[in-house]
């Protein structure tokens, strides 16, 4: 399902402008929202999610406008939305709880109810511990039921936001595998300050900086962004002041820099490959302030 965001700005109550004239589209598949905290990527996806009133602007997702009357709830029929800290009763199971929001969603006919919430325990790979309270959950769990109840009405668009926070390196792979699988033929969109979620995951992406888009293409175009400005120096000298330092790895020679710089930041520099994670930073050092 494919989304249209024009000349979106959104100003909070005191004057901060969260997004500013921005313009996007998303097309189906998984699709990656990147940016650092504060970028505006929590207001943008709220705004699809029809929870957030943009203050210009218009948002099209399969062909309803979710800024009006009309369109917010032809939208939210289609869509499953993981907040960013999403809300749990500690004291509920697993089960009990998908059966809880299923019917706050409207899922009234009960034996339909509990095979939808079997039927997602299992994509989730919950099964298992459907019948523990939610309080004895690790936080990969914990999000995997968030996005159980994000598909409860299997959405054609899931929006997940900075799913992989805090989740130690296995749930992480699993979760991020998870919404691949999901992907298909629905839009995922993914959003996370995390470049290696994205790098993993999406083949085309847009970044916010300052609630602008500074970028929106394939993977392989922002790592082109680096070509030509990513370097690696040797040295038992001082580091190099030339460029950003993004890695620092102790070797027998002196320490090896990885530098992302428009220029060689020292005679004895070797050019090296660049990295989405090099992209991200060559395309932020051209981002206006
Ligand atoms: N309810 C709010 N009221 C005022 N300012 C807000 C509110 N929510 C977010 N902001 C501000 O808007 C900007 C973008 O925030 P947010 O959309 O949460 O970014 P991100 O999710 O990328 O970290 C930040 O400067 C943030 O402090
Ligand atoms: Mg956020």
């Amino acid at each position: 399902m494919r989304i249209d965001v024009t000349g979106l700005t959104k100003t909070y109550k005191g004057g901060v402008r969260a997004l500013d004239d921005l313009t996007l589209t998303i097309p189906t598949g998984m699709y990656g929202l990147l940016g650092a905290n504060g970028a505006g990527k929590t207001t943008l996806l709220r705004i699809l999610a029809g929870l957030l009133h943009p203050t210009e602007g218009r948002v099209v997702i399969g062909g309803h406008d979710v800024t009006t009357q009309e369109g917010k709830p032809a939208v939210q029929r289609k869509l499953g939305y993981l907040p960013q800290n999403l809300g749990v009763y500690p004291d509920l199971t697993a089960r009990a709880f998908l059966d809880y929001i299923a019917l706050l969603k409207g899922l009234h006919n009960r034996s339909g109810r509990r095979r939808r919430v079997t039927e997602l325990l299992e994509v989730v790979a919950l099964t298992d511990a459907a019948d523990r309270r939610l309080k004895g959950f690790s936080g990969g769990m914990l999000r995997r039921v968030g996005i159980a109840q994000a598909l409860l009405a299997d959405p054609e668009l899931l929006i997940v936001d900075e799913p992989t926070t805090g989740l130690d390196p296995e749930e992480r792979i699993r979760f991020r595998t998870l919404l691949s699988r999901l992907a298909g033929d629905r839009t995922v969109l993914l959003s996370t300050h995390i470049v290696d979620d994205v790098a993993q995951t999406c083949r085309t992406l847009a970044v916010l900086a300052n609630g602008r888009l500074a970028f929106q293409g394939s993977v392989t175009d922002l790592v082109s962004v680096a070509n030509g400005r990513v370097w690696t120096v040797t040295t038992n000298g001082p580091p190099p002041t030339e460029g950003r330092v993004v890695s620092a790895l102790p070797e027998a020679a002196g320490m090896r820099y990885r530098v992302v710089s428009r220029q060689s930041p020292d005679l004895s520099a070797k050019p090296a490959e660049p990295t989405l994670e090099d992209g991200y930073l060559a395309l932020m050092d051209q981002v206006p302030v």
